[in-house]
């Protein structure tokens, strides 16, 4: 059977109906999805992990984005930087696990030996003819965002300045920079990236699918409000009472609208219901006190960098989520769950009441996708209409998204 043509993105791209989902292609074509990775994946900032994975200088951690691995290690100095996971001589993979320590990166194969700066150490120049300053690991833009590691695939890296300063004074009291991981899961989730994005982008699906987070969150008040006035009075007296604590405490404040700054990514602390000090299942704390809280009930600081990270954090722990994009219908996704460093596991938390919430919360999000990943691979998959009061952060996401694509540069035609 000859393959079908490859379709024409900006043809594709114009043919979006507004304020609704993207057609079948987007979720499905492998042409889309190599441009989603060349436009998006290879542009923007994405979270490589948590810098506490690598707290001593020396430890490094690998990550891969379709064929390229990078190695993120923490150097002499204590700074983190990035370089790409291939040695300068024959191209061997240096670091050949998830996460390690060395003085050196040694290559497996010729033993060619570079420093933690990224520079070779053999000399090069009598045997191979060429100054070994000419053999430096390639490195990657990277940033410590008050804890969580982002790189950057493109030497020319956007702008991360902006994210900084309003990310850092909000999750700086959250210590992540003091932290550990507790515990990591690894999903294959036969889904696109997309679809797991915009699902994160709202709580309309959340009634009917966590019963478990709905307890504790605000979203699911937040979207009876607006469908019932009423209860709108109940739900802003519990966001003042929150927020004229977050002001005491010191913190940022803020509720699910007001903080949208820039247009692909977005930081904001909401409350908890009444009765939770952090998101578990029974509200109360499932670890010590993290960062700089000295008391319980901060909120939830929620952070989502498009287009790959989201997270959760209270005052107890952070729960994160990865996205690796794998193919037009498959993604890796971790989450991982941080608590303060010096908590030890059995006796001041333990992983049965620390995991439920976002184990089961994620869990039923991938369901929710697998099945979407399905149906819009249907022929008979009609994109519907969005929500206009539920809705509106996934058509958000679908506008960034289809900017992204149309990009600084002109369309390529992949048909
Ligand atoms: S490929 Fe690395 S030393 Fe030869
Ligand atoms: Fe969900």
């Amino acid at each position: 059977m000859a393959a079908s043509p490859s379709p024409d993105l900006g043809a594709l791209i114009r043919g979006h109906r507004a304020n609704g989902p993207l057609q079948r292609e987007f979720y499905t074509e492998p042409a889309v999805f190599t441009a989603d990775m060349e436009r998006i994946f290879r542009r923007r900032w994405l979270f490589a992990g948590p810098a506490c994975t690598i707290p001593n200088p020396g430890d490094w951690l690998t990550w891969s984005l379709g064929n390229d691995s990078i190695v993120v290690l923490r150097d002499e100095r204590g700074a983190i930087q990035a370089f790409h996971n291939v040695c300068r001589h024959r191209g061997s993979r240096l670091c050949t696990s998830e996460t390690g320590h060395s003085g050196r990166l040694v290559c497996p194969y010729h033993a060619w030996t570079y420093g933690l700066d990224g520079k070779l150490l053999i000399n090069t120049e009598k045997e191979f003819g060429i100054d070994r300053a000419q053999l430096s690991l390639h490195k990657l833009p990277t940033r410590d965002l008050a804890g969580l590691i982002f790189v950057c695939f493109n030497d020319e890296a956007p702008d991360f300045g902006p994210v900084e300063r309003d990310v850092i004074h909000r999750l700086k009291p959250h210590g992540l920079d003091r932290a550990k991981v507790a515990h990591t899961i690894d999903y294959v989730v036969p889904a696109n990236w997309k679809i797991i994005f915009e699902n994160n982008r709202e709580c309309y699906h959340c009634p009917p699918n966590h019963k478990e987070y709905n307890v504790a969150t605000y979203d699911v008040a937040r979207d009876m409000a607006k469908l019932d006035p009423r209860k709108q009075a109940e739900l802003d007296a519990r966001v003042a009472e929150c927020n004229a604590r977050f002001r005491a405490l010191g913190l940022d404040e803020g509720d699910a609208q007001s903080m949208m700054t820039g247009e692909y990514w977005r930081a904001h602390r909401t409350p908890l219901m009444t009765g939770f000090t952090t998101q578990s299942m029974d509200g109360k704390p499932v670890a010590p006190l993290m960062g700089d809280f000295k008391e319980r009930d901060v909120g939830t600081l929620r952070l989502t960098i498009f287009p790959n990270f989201w997270q959760h954090a209270g005052d107890d722990y952070a729960c994160a989520t990865r996205i690796t994009p794998v193919s037009a219908s498959e993604s890796h996704v971790r989450v991982m769950w941080l608590v303060h460093k010096d908590a030890v596991e059995g006796k001041d938390y333990t992983l049965d009441r620390l995991l439920p919430i976002w184990k089961l919360t994620s869990e039923q999000d991938w369901k929710i996708c697998t099945d979407q990943q399905i149906g819009v691979s249907s022929s008979h998959y009609i994109p519907g209409p969005y929500s206009t009061l539920r809705e509106q952060n996934v058509n958000h996401f679908v506008e960034w998204y289809l900017g992204e694509l149309r990009g600084p540069q002109p369309l390529r035609k992949t048909g």
